[in-house]
């Protein structure tokens, strides 16, 4: 069978709107939107592109542009170029697995001790927990056994306390405007599977949490990408791309972004949760990595700045608590997170009883918990800081205001290239691709500090000889 060919002008639909950010060069941004092309399978192995030259012409900017974006890309064993016939996609033709079961799993981690792994941010429960989750004792357990255990919304005692401990954040809830969900990552599940039909568009940051990026990518959303630069979200871009495009979902993370630590800055809040609310755009807001913020109390959800919007959000006790309780909810109107329920149904039934039960009594330590969490994350932060600040000092990262982890900029060499690197030196880092709905950030990765000290001592040393020995050999 011959190999599929592709003129310029259709690739040029495909690229449609690949040009978004101003302060990203636009070669990188066209490798971008290519490798995305590539990755969803857009453009199969074997594709014949067309020329840079004509590529070029059609998309208006200059080959130079062209000949570094499909540069870039052989580099990463994307394309192949030969004298005489041509760019082509590169790749053998095989079977893939629908939706996210193709992609990488940031938490997969290593059970290898001898590799020190920073990529995954998930962090481990505090020894008390162990306690309050089994001090749920069999009286407690009984009155619901003799019940048939099966409750889409929620025990109505813990949509009752999750009520209260929004309101105490500053959202003020009733019970029915809680789902309580297995994490948050089911609530974005949940919602993607109410509210997305294939080909629906979805505007994201880049970067953002992957769980989100696979929740989308599950329903076939069609992922429109805002630029998160270090001083925040674009909001010029969001707020154009609102009115412009009239996405059927916009989601957010304002309160210590996953993965870059930071907390959207009140006046971007103010104007983003104005454009919502003129737009009727329904807004995912992830709330679920506020407590471990370490700079402060958390800032006013964006439901707050936008009452009369469609905003639904997302928490979870996986970060103050533990992950392993799986205990998430969503918080919207009453009538949406009626409409929710239905498809919770089908999904599982509803969350663990008993998980529910120990989540209760775990509510009643949201203060001292969170006291805990701060100081051993900031001192986390200030320890990893003061080693990659003494071990690699080329290396720049931005301020967290919470969080397990840094976003880290590479002075040069490609993210994918320098995490595989430090994986054959024995340490894991995140390139900053996972991230990213058009594997962008290539200049990025995420260290994470979850692991505890010694292992972060470890992995930055083993980082810096990796680091010394490319440098070395360029
Ligand atoms: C921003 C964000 N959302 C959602 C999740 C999912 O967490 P869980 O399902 O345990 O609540 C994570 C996990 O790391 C996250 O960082």
């Amino acid at each position: 069978m011959d190999n599929p060919r592709i003129d310029e002008a259709a690739l040029a639909r495909l690229l449609d709107g690949w040009c978004t950010d101003a302060r990203e060069s636009l070669h990188r941004q066209l490798a971008a939107a290519l490798t995305a092309l590539i990755s969803s399978g857009e453009l199969p192995p074997g594709t014949l592109l067309p020329s840079e030259r004509a590529l070029a012409s059609t998309l208006a900017v200059s080959r130079g542009t062209l000949v570094t974006a499909y540069t870039t890309l052989r580099s990463l064993g994307l394309l192949d170029s030969r004298q005489g016939s041509g760019t082509r996609v590169r790749g053998v033709s095989q079977p893939r697995l629908p939706g996210s079961a193709t992609r990488l799993n940031p938490l997969s981690g290593t059970a290898d001790r001898s590799i020190a792994d920073l990529s995954s941010a998930a962090l481990p429960g505090q020894d008390w927990v162990a306690e309050v989750v089994g001090s749920v004792s069999p009286d407690d357990l009984r009155r619901w056994v003799r019940g048939h255990g099966y409750h889409p919304a929620g025990l109505p005692a813990l949509r009752a306390a999750i009520a209260r401990h929004c309101t105490e954040d500053g959202l003020v809830s009733a019970p029915d405007q809680v789902l309580v969900t297995s994490g948050s990552q089911q609530a974005l599940q949940l919602i993607a599977t109410a509210m997305l039909a294939p080909g629906d568009e979805v505007l994201v940051e880049d970067p953002t949490n992957w769980g989100a990026l696979d929740a989308f990518r599950d329903r076939g959303a069609r992922l429109r990408t805002i630029p998160l630069r270090d001083d925040g979200v674009d909001a010029d871009v969001l707020v154009r791309l609102l009115r412009s495009r009239r996405p059927r979902l916009l989601y957010l993370a304002p309160t210590v972004h996953n993965p870059v630590g930071v907390n959207l800055r009140p006046a971007l809040a103010k104007v983003i949760a104005g454009a919502v609310a003129e737009t009727g755009t329904a807004l995912i807001e992830d709330l679920s990595s506020v407590d471990t913020l370490f700079t402060g109390p958390p800032p006013p959800s964006m439901a707050t700045l936008a009452p009369d919007a469609a905003v639904l959000s997302i928490g979870s006790l996986s970060k103050l608590f533990w992950g392993g309780l799986r205990v998430g909810w969503i918080r919207s109107t009453v009538d949406f997170v009626k409409q929710l329920v239905t498809y919770r149904s089908s999904a599982d039934m509803g969350s663990s009883v008993p998980s529910q039960l120990a989540a209760l009594r775990l509510l009643e330590y949201v203060p001292r918990a969170r006291r805990t969490r701060a100081s051993q994350l900031r001192a986390g932060y200030e320890w990893t800081a003061e080693l990659l600040s003494t071990h690699l000092p080329d290396w720049e990262w931005v301020e967290p205001d919470g969080g397990a982890s840094l976003w880290v900029r590479l002075p040069e060499g490609n993210a994918l290239a320098v995490a595989e690197a430090a994986r054959r030196g024995g340490v894991l880092i995140t390139p900053g691709s996972v991230f990213s709905a058009t594997d962008g950030q290539l200049d990025r990765v995420r260290v994470s500090f979850a692991a505890g000290p010694d292992t972060v001592l470890e992995g930055v040393q083993r980082l810096a000889g990796v680091w010394r020995t490319r440098r070395r050999l360029r």
